[in-house]
């Protein structure tokens, strides 16, 4: 089976450019972060602090998380719930953030996501796949822009949805949920020593697809 990990900051393009390499080589695109996610949305449901580990690890008896494929897209359900939509709200972002940094939560998901590596090629994106999850992916990414690019990126994404959008503010949001999720004790971001670095700041997204298509093909031979 081949592996690509893709780890990186958040806003670096992970997702989209993950998203469309796995349609064109027909891997299984996975998604880690909606997983984080969907935990952090049960938690705001719950009305538990999501940086309380043990209210937290509490709930995960609980959480019973699937991940579906309609049409190559990934569909995440949690207790049987479509939540692919309502995971994307921004309230769920430092949500997610804040569970991952929990020990538990993150021995919840680590089985799930090693098991789909074993039975199809995956291309899988997160934080730690490189470094914790796919130690021996066939290639590891490590995808990063200037946190100013990545939040210029996420103003114009929520202008083409009709919501304007402070960028102090969203460069804030960015800074915050990439210290937090850089500084935690356990699966920290950071670049794995065999992972290659690509720094989308100077390319636009076809730029970049096109950078990753040809890194993938040198070093797999898809
Ligand atoms: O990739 P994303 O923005 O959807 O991820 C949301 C949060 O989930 C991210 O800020 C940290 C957490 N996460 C993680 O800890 N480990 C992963 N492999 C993926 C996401």
């Amino acid at each position: 089976m081949i592996s690509i990990a893709i780890d990186g900051p958040g806003g670096a393009g992970k997702s989209t450019l993950a998203r469309r390499l796995a349609g064109e080589l027909d891997f299984i695109y996975v998604d880690t972060g909606a997983m984080y996610r969907a935990i952090g949305l049960y938690a705001l449901r719950a009305g538990v602090s999501t940086k309380d580990e043990e209210a937290v690890a509490a709930l995960l008896p609980k959480i019973r998380l699937e991940l579906r494929y309609v049409d190559g897209a990934q569909v995440i359900l949690l207790n049987g719930e479509d939540v692919s939509s309502a995971i994307r709200a921004e309230e769920v972002s430092m949500a997610a953030s804040n569970v991952g940094a929990h020990p538990p939560v993150r021995a919840f998901l680590l089985q799930t996501q090693r098991d789909m590596a074993k039975t199809s090629n995956v291309l899988m994106d997160g934080r730690d796949i490189g470094t914790a999850v796919l130690p021996d992916a066939t290639l590891k990414i490590y995808l990063t822009a200037p946190a100013e690019v990545r939040a210029a990126r996420r103003v114009a994404q929520l202008a083409e949805k009709g919501t304007v959008a402070d960028f102090a503010g969203v460069l804030e949001d960015i800074n915050r949920r990439d210290w937090q999720d850089m500084h935690r004790d356990i699966a920290p971001l950071r670049q794995a020593e065999d992972a290659v670095l690509v720094d989308t700041g100077d390319l636009n997204l076809e730029d970049s697809f096109l950078a990753l298509r040809n890194l993938i093909r040198e070093r797999t031979g898809v």
